[in-house]
């Protein structure tokens, strides 16, 4: 099954991925195609004839009006992976016997392996202990990696996110003085550039985060605190992480308007510096973003998108994620602003952002999907998008799939 079925079947996927379960669960060796047929007496009756003429037994079939097309009806068929030759004979005989009413035709192995995503999200339980590397394990260049007392306290953030459950209220943590410090020194620093460098939606929303959230340059907000703010305002939450999750876990948590946020401080010998999401890069760059109704729409939609989709399929939706949620630019009347994580928490990338050194283009999924970019230094490139929704409408499908089905 195929992200573009389930968005056209729901805008959350819901039936389809409980159908998708049921599917592999079940019946390994399945083969499904969907075609769309005029609505029009008959037409399903010579559609069918074809699988019965190649003596294909289907094992199931739903028929739904069609999303797209109001005079359609979309048909989705499965049939045992035995007749997979036979299969192909009645595709070809779909599309010339019924040239014309033939919409729209694919078809996946939904026996072969579709990864496993979340259903539910208490689902999202299972991915506290799948980091892809442990808060407490630091790199040999890690500004505290020789720091023992640092690294105790790495862990203990590290404890409070893999023991973390759905549903629960996520722990208060007394921050140090010396973190403190740090986040003082990170805050001010990025607050003095926002009103000329953050887009519109940040610079509206942080002033309400100091209001109702805690956010001062003497005082580290609690991720709780901001969790219920966000419920409140978009429905996003957050809940707490030890490390790097995989492109895979981590964009599914999206889906379900969950972001997956570090608690602890980068170390404070080199506050404007962090080799690795930390709680500055999360709560300056990101949260304001979430209290955005279209950056949350934009930020689901991609979430929505990875689930189930194949490793190529996640490489790309994660890239679009890093040069969008990550590193994004947008217009905003005749100014270009930043409304990245990775910018508005960077005060040196801040400003070289909207210098005229770094290349800008137009944000386009189908080619920002596939651009490459480094992680250790600024950006060479930027996408700017025209606004959220309009960003939200591409990911969606505005641009030609580059395979069936798909929309980047
Ligand atoms: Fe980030």
């Amino acid at each position: 099954m195929d992200a573009a079925f389930r968005k056209k079947n729901g805008e959350n996927g819901t039936q389809c991925s409980m159908y998708l379960e049921e599917q592999t669960s079940k019946a390994a060796g399945v083969l499904s195609c969907i075609f769309s047929l005029k609505e029009e007496v008959g037409a399903l009756a010579k559609a069918l004839r074809l699988f019965e003429d190649k003596g294909i037994n289907l094992k199931h079939i739903e028929s739904r009006p069609s999303r797209m097309n109001k005079e359609e009806y979309e048909f989705f068929v499965s049939v045992d992976m035995a007749c997979a030759k036979a299969l192909d004979e009645v595709i070809d005989g779909l599309r010339a016997e019924i040239s014309g009413n033939i919409h729209e035709l694919s078809r996946n192995k939904l026996g072969d392996k579709v990864p496993w995503f979340p259903r539910q999200i208490q689902e999202l339980d299972r991915f506290a202990n799948q980091i892809l590397s442990y808060g407490s394990e630091l790199d040999s260049d890690h500004p505290g990696f020789t720091d023992q007392v640092y690294r105790a306290r790495r862990k203990e953030f590290a404890d409070i996110a893999f023991n973390y459950k759905h549903g629960q209220v996520i722990p208060r943590v007394e921050y140090t003085e010396d973190e403190r410090n740090t986040w003082g020194v990170v805050y001010k620093e990025l607050k003095t550039l926002y009103p000329t460098h953050a887009c519109r939606e940040h610079n509206r929303v942080f002033p309400l985060l100091e209001k109702y959230c805690g956010y001062r340059h003497d005082n580290i907000p609690q991720l709780e605190d901001i969790s219920r703010y966000l419920q409140s305002c978009t429905g996003f939450r957050l809940r707490p992480v030890a490390g790097l999750l995989s492109s895979r876990d981590f964009l599914a948590g999206l889906a379900f308007r969950v972001f997956h946020s570090t608690q602890y401080i980068r170390h404070g010998s080199k506050p404007m510096y962090t080799p690795e999401p930390d709680i500055c890069h999360e709560l300056l760059g990101h949260v304001p973003l979430f209290a955005d109704p279209a950056f949350a729409q934009f930020s689901q939609e991609i979430g929505l998108a990875s689930l189930g989709a194949p490793d190529d399929y996640i490489e790309k939706l994660a890239t679009v994620y890093w040069f969008t949620v990550e590193f994004g630019l947008c217009k905003q009347g005749s100014e270009i602003r930043a409304y990245g994580a990775g910018l508005l928490s960077s005060f040196g990338e801040l400003q070289y952002c909207l210098t005229d050194e770094p290349k800008i283009m137009p944000f386009d999924p189908e080619k920002t999907s596939v651009t490459k970019y480094p992680i250790t230094e600024f950006q060479p490139i930027y996408f700017v998008a025209e606004s959220f929704e309009d960003a939200k409408q591409k990911v969606r499908g505005g641009s030609p799939p580059p395979s069936p089905g798909r929309s980047l």
